[in-house]
């Protein structure tokens, strides 16, 4: 008998064999490779971003690129995602990987702090992304959340990742961490929030999607 996740899995488009080399380099040479989003979340990136037709969309930790190359290959002709990553080692990685998807035209890497960076990019630039995966340190999330809130369109979405985290929030007396406390407080903020109607997946680790009113 398969598990409901395997079965859902097998029942999913296949994200194709760059993706899957990506994640088995990150579990042979990366401590963390349980930050991927995966081909299942991966897949919902493409599809969403891809309905949208989006042509402008931001991405806030890049980590080595799997979810990168999942939003971009959902983009609309011309389209083009700026990706932000704090970690300057990640960089040489994200390059040969986006290379390898053959997606170096429609990716541009941003190395440096998303908080600084995306500001200095779009200035006042306000109403301009259509898609914008939040997916940096999670005691940021609001942070982010409104770093990003006056550049999206109206109908645009905003998909925040990990809003689970391992199921901790469902229990706060027992998880009183910082990271528990501030994604709790997050997800009431944005649920509290009249500028976009929200819907939260059990997809993975928990998926927020706000579409922006
Ligand atoms: C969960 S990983 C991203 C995983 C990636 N989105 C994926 O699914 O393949 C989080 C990344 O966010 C980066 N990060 C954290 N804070 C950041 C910030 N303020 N600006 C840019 N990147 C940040 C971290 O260095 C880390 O690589």
């Amino acid at each position: 008998m398969v598990t409901p996740q395997e079965y859902i899995e097998q029942h999913t488009t296949p994200v194709g064999k760059v993706l899957d080399d990506i994640e088995r380099w990150a579990h042979l040479h990366t401590s963390q490779p349980q930050m991927l989003c995966g081909p299942y979340e991966g897949r919902l990136l493409t599809l969403l971003c891809r309905s949208l037709q989006a042509r402008c969309a931001v991405e806030i930790g890049t980590f080595v690129g799997y979810s990168t190359i999942c939003i971009a290959s959902g983009l609309a002709d011309g389209g083009v995602l700026h990706t932000f990553e704090a970690n300057e080692e990640c960089e040489q990685h994200i390059r040969r990987h986006i290379a390898a998807a053959g997606l170096d035209g429609r990716i541009e890497v941003h190395i440096g702090d998303a908080n600084a960076l995306i500001p200095a990019l779009l200035g006042d630039k306000t109403g301009v992304v259509d898609f914008a995966f939040i997916d940096g340190g999670k005691r940021q999330n609001r942070q982010f959340y409104e770093l990003i809130m006056p550049y999206m369109r109206r109908g645009g979405l905003i998909v925040i990742d990990n809003t689970m985290w391992g199921g901790k929030v469902l229990d706060l007396d027992r998880h009183r961490d910082p990271d528990t406390i501030c994604i709790d407080d997050f997800n009431n903020y944005v649920n509290g929030d009249s500028r976009v109607e929200n819907v939260m997946l059990s997809v993975r680790d928990g998926m927020m999607i706000c579409s922006v009113l």
